[in-house]
């Protein structure tokens, strides 16, 4: 059987779960793939550290150019994370002729177009299934089994760390700080938790899909993004009232005008799926044109997950090798489109507002609205549910309007002097 020798660079989480997976799985690897798949070197710059897997010490070195020359290796899996030097790496391991698999969306998002050039240029292949949605399957699918679609739109829950904390909110009526603190005890979120909870990294993986299923590049840093920071537990409660549940959505559609897309949080009507998915588990749901409606599910993050689909991505070039099959028939990221990119575009949206409590208030701000040509769907005023009784909560829902126009508006209410202040703007998935 052939032996196909792999480099791992870094062994933290997501290289130590690779690792694992290749230790408990080997022998059903060689069965189905045919292959010996062996991780020979690995870049430890700390080797005195404790790692989460026992590693023979001679397979790590600090000295990431001996993985990228070594020409025995003819895989590298970029396991380390950051832009830098992992970009660097990935280029230059890509125009030493390897192969690369990365579970990098930060590098991916940013510098995919540049590496995927050089992975063509070179005749070799650039594999990132686990860049977006951890071990969920999705990469491969769309631009394998689903290829033949046109995609319409993407709905994405792409973030452990933040869904887990929105369904303990919603559960247990709890404020965002004590979930946040209840998740770091727990592992389920960073020390430092600002890239997932201001949607940062969501965004990273909103650029990959949308370059994947859409064909345009659209930087993280050019979508709009708001994280959950700011939602609070009586948003939850009235967004519930409403018959919906608020997720953080990565979000992007083809419209007749061109692609809108975003990252927020989103109230999604409860009877639809992505509403069912909950804790630390991501989804994405996907509308193809000749597929119909398609939902992947399953653990965003974790070593395992995350390594069973770095091992797939490795296991599957493995298999080209040893097959001899061709390498030049790439990928996957697209950036050809010539569709305006419109940024959030149109949507139905949830409003809270407080309000003076005086009669007429509410007539003056349905009929700002109403100037915008804004059409509210629902109103609610629940004036028991402010202490202060000279102010009052008013949540709307209005239909289907520009985000640009609804700002306009709020803008407006908010000079008049109508509302006190405009406490949360979200979007509404409307199917
Ligand atoms: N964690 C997940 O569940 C998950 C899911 C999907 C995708 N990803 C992606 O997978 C990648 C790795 O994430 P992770 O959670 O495994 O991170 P991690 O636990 O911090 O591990 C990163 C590893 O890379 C090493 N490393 C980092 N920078 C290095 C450098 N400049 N030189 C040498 N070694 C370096 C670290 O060394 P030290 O240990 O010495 O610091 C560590 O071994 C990231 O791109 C992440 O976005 C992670």
């Amino acid at each position: 059987m052939k032996t196909i020798k792999v480099g791992l660079l870094g062994i933290g989480n997501v290289g130590s779960g690779t690792y694992l997976a290749l230790e408990m799985n080997c022998a059903a690897i060689e069965k189905s793939a045919g292959v010996h798949v062996e991780i020979a070197k690995i870049l430890n710059r700390r080797p005195e550290a404790k790692r989460a897997v026992d590693v023979p010490r001679e397979k790590y070195t600090a000295d990431p150019y001996e993985i990228i020359n070594d020409p025995e290796i003819q895989i590298i899996a970029e396991v380390m994370g950051g832009i830098e030097p992992a970009t660097t790496y990935m280029a230059d391991a890509l125009k030493a002729g390897k192969h690369v698999v990365t579970a990098n969306k930060a590098a991916l998002a940013v510098n995919g177009k540049q590496l995927q050039q050089l992975a063509m240029d070179n005749h070799v292949m650039l594999r990132f299934e686990a860049s977006v949605g951890g071990g969920i399957p999705i990469i491969n699918a769309v631009a394998d089994p689903l290829v033949s679609n046109q995609y319409d739109e993407v709905l994405g829950i792409l973030n452990g760390t933040t869904n887990y904390i929105l369904t303990k909110m919603t559960e247990n009526g709890a404020d965002y700080a004590d979930v946040l603190r209840d998740a770091q005890a727990k592992g389920f979120a960073e020390a430092d938790p600002t890239g997932d909870v201001e949607g940062i990294d969501v965004a990273n993986k909103l650029s990959i899909l949308i370059s994947l299923l859409f064909g345009k590049r659209i930087l993280p840093q050019d979508i709009p993004t708001t994280g959950i920071t700011s939602i609070s537990g009586i948003d939850i409660s009235y967004a519930t009232e409403f018959g919906y549940k608020i997720k953080l959505i990565a979000h992007a559609q083809r419209t007749p005008e061109g692609l809108t897309y975003s990252v927020e949080p989103t109230l999604l009507p409860v009877s639809h799926p992505m509403a069912a998915v909950s804790n630390e588990f991501n989804a994405v749901f996907v509308r193809g044109n000749a597929v119909d409606e398609l939902m992947f599910y399953g653990k965003g993050a974790g070593p395992l997950p995350t390594g069973s689909a770095v091992l797939g991505d490795i296991i599957d070039i493995a298999n080209c090798i040893a097959k001899g099959a061709a390498f030049d028939v790439q990928p996957l990221l697209h950036y050809d489109s010539k569709m305006p990119s419109l940024g959030e575009g149109s949507a139905q949206y949830y409003m809270r507002m407080t309000a003076i409590d005086r009669p007429g208030i509410l007539g003056h701000i349905a009929s700002t609205f109403a100037k915008h040509d804004i059409g509210l769907q629902s109103v609610m005023q629940r004036a028991g549910d402010n202490d202060r009784k000279t102010s009052v909560p008013l949540i709307f829902i209005c239909y289907t309007t520009e985000r640009r126009i609804l700002n306009e508006a709020l803008n407006e209410i908010r000079a008049d002097g109508y509302a006190t202040s405009i406490d949360a703007v979200m979007r509404v998935q409307d199917r």
